[in-house]
């Protein structure tokens, strides 16, 4: 058979990290970290501290030549300096004999967001001294296993442990400063500059750093990557380039911070920035490793606040695009890693290139014959070809490092998160091989991919060959006791021989489960349509995903209604995903009494045991109101949408809460869901109380009628009139003046529907999501 051939010698390989696999978090004198503060999961992870010959056996079952772990600071030294745990080191050492005795490469990184909690209660990254510390850390363990180690890395995503970590606040150790991320950044590059000298001194002869690098580009680039942008779009792009990706490419291996990156950065101050820092940081170095698992998508949209993880980001909006997503929610887009190898290859031609992380998190499907992971082979797979075609276009990339060997801790996200190629069973800790990692072998073994993909064999091959029917096979594929031990046997024999996955066909034949999923929309209503169409989107994408077909069904009228009743009564589906159940209409309760597992977007108007998906009304209403107390507003009115939406309901109980607290009275007037109904609430407002200084509406279409009344009735906006409104639609930054708004995080709640869905399938215990809202401030107040 023909192959997509890679280079000779390329290293193939996976990656892992301390924190997330290890588990022992206190044995042999190991201190805490921040991730052992900030996380709320058990931290027994893998057991690898334990397991480690285990696993190491794995990976040598797979061929991998290369191997890249993290060493865990805390282990080395429980209180970030001072005096070395000479037993933390010991796991290590015994790890390199074991790698090197498996004949596998070690790559060791020395910073995986780690970092000691003594450090961070010193000031962490934002403060110098930790740099210092780095590579007192770095020496000590060269110095005891630098006779093993192939290649170091100095750290791991430093955007990620800076801006998620001190900036958003979502990663460890949870602060939220654009001043404090930037620090980090600029002593995480120190740290590596320092460490990467410290290594060399003590007689390291490669060392290299990994960056997660994600292109920047346009929605409409996606599928066309040289399409030429406006000059708003072509500044968005630029600037989040700047910060996610040349903020260290440039320094590492140029000496100098991109020019377009000073001006943000210096809103923070300079002066952790010293004479003397950007030489040391551009450090030679022998491999740049490369993370990729998705591009970040984004344009000019005026108004748009700064997202906390991208200080600097103003007037720049990310965005969704319409593209299959893996079950993390990013979109699956393999042809950038071509680009971005070329690019790096274009830019830095001296640097050599490894993908030392990508991989996916997909739902896992465990069976009596196995876990046919088809959707991660397909991703590592499109993957490989794109490096594949860089490599052929000259890009220096020497080897690739699947993210990662085992199912593990994923960070803030918890357990839930499946990237490996290894199942974990967590109360076991029992390894099985998924299907990814036999292919992978494969991959491995043949230093390539299959020119062409075989064709799949199929159901009606395994029972033509074991001579028995479909239903027989499906039977066994189903782990079904009615087959006798020798058809069993013969048809398991002949599924191994020709490599048959079982596909959904197989597994319903026989069973009751039809892999199907409902999903029920009601009519789309003014306003809803954004949340509608990422709903479809991400459910159908995440569903199908998970091998499930998706069956769509509108719930217009009342035969429509008794239509998709009966349709789940007679158990054509095995789950029933419901938007949204407003208007206290029947159908989620009809639903519910068939016994077939729903999941609602929006909490239902009665309360009930189905779980649901839905943002925080009540709080963000709450936070638009006080904003607009804040301002100096006293006499403020409220428009109420339609009262039977369980929303509405939700958005006047906030205000009211505020305006109690503010020991005001509310002042309503009610619409129904259009801009001209919010027009003509604002008039009577004003006629009823003609000192009304400001309007809250309970959505942004009501909000923008109220625009248009305060125009008609001559009352400025905001300096006689503050109007809010909540969702943030697109037109809402769009309006003059932009509007104020609470947003309403649209993916989000998609998101969460499809995961509550599918835990539903899975027979797990759920509970419903409330998603927090966020206030948006435009000139509109
Ligand atoms: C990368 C991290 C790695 C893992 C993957 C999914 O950003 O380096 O630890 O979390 O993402």
């Amino acid at each position: 058979m023909s192959t997509a051939a890679f280079p000779e010698g390329f290293i193939w390989g996976v990656s892992t990290s301390a924190f997330q696999i290890e588990g022992a978090t206190s044995a042999d004198g190991r201190g805490p970290s921040i991730w052992d503060t900030f996380s709320a999961d058990r931290a027994d992870a893998c057991d690898h501290y334990h397991r480690y010959r285990e696993d190491v056996r794995l990976m040598k079952d797979l061929g991998t030549a290369a191997y890249r772990f993290s060493v865990s600071w805390p282990r080395v030294f429980p209180d970030g300096t001072g005096k070395v745990n000479a037993a933390g080191l010991d796991f290590y050492d015994r790890l390199l004999d074991e790698l090197v005795d498996a004949g596998i490469m070690p790559y060791a990184t020395l910073y995986h967001w780690d970092l000691p909690q003594a450090l961070e209660d010193a000031g962490g990254w934002p403060v110098r001294d930790t740099a210092r510390h780095f590579a007192d850390y770095a020496a000590a363990v060269f110095d005891r296993l630098g006779d093993r180690v192939d290649t170091w890395f100095t750290f791991n995503e430093p955007w990620v442990a800076a801006f998620l970590g001190y900036g958003s606040g979502v990663h460890a150790p949870g602060r939220k400063s654009a001043a404090d991320a930037f620090r980090a950044a600029h002593h995480l590059l120190l740290a590596h500059g320092l460490g990467a000298q410290a290594l060399r001194a003590a007689g390291a002869t490669r060392v290299g750093a990994v960056l997660n690098i994600s292109p920047v580009l346009t929605p409409g680039q996606v599928s066309d990557v040289g399409r030429p942008l406006s000059e708003e779009d072509a500044d968005a792009v630029a600037r989040i380039d700047a910060l996610a990706n040349r903020q260290f490419l440039e320094p590492m291996l140029r000496g100098a911070y991109p020019s377009e990156l000073l001006p943000i950065m210096e809103r923070a101050g300079l002066g952790h920035v010293r004479d003397g820092d950007l030489e040391l940081i551009a450090q030679p170095i022998d491999l740049l490793g490369v993370n990729y698992y998705t591009p970040l998508v984004v344009q000019a949209q005026p108004s748009e606040p700064a997202d906390p993880a991208f200080p600097g980001s103003e007037g720049v909006l990310f965005c969704t695009i319409p593209t299959a997503v893996t079950a993390m929610g990013w979109p699956i887009v393999p042809g950038c890693l071509t680009h971005l190898l070329r690019r790096l290859t274009a830019e830095y031609p001296d640097t050599e290139l490894m993908i030392t992380e990508n991989g996916a998190d997909f739902v896992d499907v465990v069976t009596g014959d196995g876990i046919h992971d088809v959707e991660r082979i397909s991703f590592i797979e499109e993957h490989l070809r794109a490096v594949r075609a860089a490599v052929t276009d000259g890009a220096k990339v020497r080897g690739f490092l699947v993210w990662t060997l085992l199912d593990n801790l994923e960070w803030a996200d918890g357990y839930q998160r499946k990237f490996g190629l290894v199942h974990v069973d967590f109360a076991t800790q029992r390894r099985r091989l998924k299907d990814s990692a036999l292919w992978y072998r494969d991959v491995i073994t043949r230093n390539g991919l299959t020119e062409t993909r075989p064709k799949r064999p199929t159901l009606e091959t395994v029972a033509a060959r074991a001579g028995v029917s479909r239903a027989t096979v499906s039977r066994v594929v189903n782990g079904e006791a009615s087959v006798s031990p020798e058809v069993r046997e013969a048809v398991l024999r002949v599924v191994k021989e020709i490599g048959y996955v079982p596909n959904a066909a197989a597994r319903s034949l026989v069973t009751r489960r039809t892999n199907s999923i409902a999903l029920v929309l009601s009519v789309p209503r003014q306003g809803g349509d954004q949340l509608t169409a990422a709903v479809v989107q991400y459910v159908t994408s995440m569903l199908e995903g998970a091998g499930k077909q998706i069956t769509l069904m509108l719930a217009d009228t009342a035969e429509s209604h008794r239509r998709i009743v009966q349709h789940v009564e007679a158990r054509l589906v095995d789950g029933v995903v419901l938007l949204p159940p407003d208007r206290g209409d029947t159908l989620a309760e009809r639903l519910s009494r068939t016994g077939v597992p729903i999941v609602l977007l929006g909490k239902p108007a009665i309360a009930s045991m189905m779980p649901y998906v839905d943002v925080d009304n009540t709080g963000g209403a709450k936070a638009a109101t006080e904003h607009l107390l804040a301002r100096g507003r006293r006499h403020i009115g409220m428009i109420c949408g339609p009262m039977d939406l369980v929303a509405v309901q939700d958005r006047l109980d906030g205000h009211r809460i505020a305006m109690r607290q503010a020991g005001g009275q509310p002042l309503l007037a009610l619409a129904d869901l259009t801009r001209s109904s919010g027009a003509a609430a604002t008039r009577r407002l004003l006629a009823d109380q003609p000192a009304l200084d400001a309007v809250f509406a309970a959505s942004d279409q009501l909000a923008i009628g109220a625009l248009q009344a305060a125009r008609e009735a001559g009352r400025r906006v905001p300096e006689d009139l503050a109007i809010a409104g909540f969702d943030d639609i697109d037109a809402a930054s769009a309006t003059t003046p932009g509007l104020t708004t609470v947003r309403a995080p649209v993916a989000e709640q998609a998101l969460a529907l499809a995961r509550l869905m599918l835990s539903r399938l899975e027979g797990r215990h759920t509970e419903s999501v409330v998603l927090p809202t966020r206030l948006v401030v435009r000139d509109s107040t």
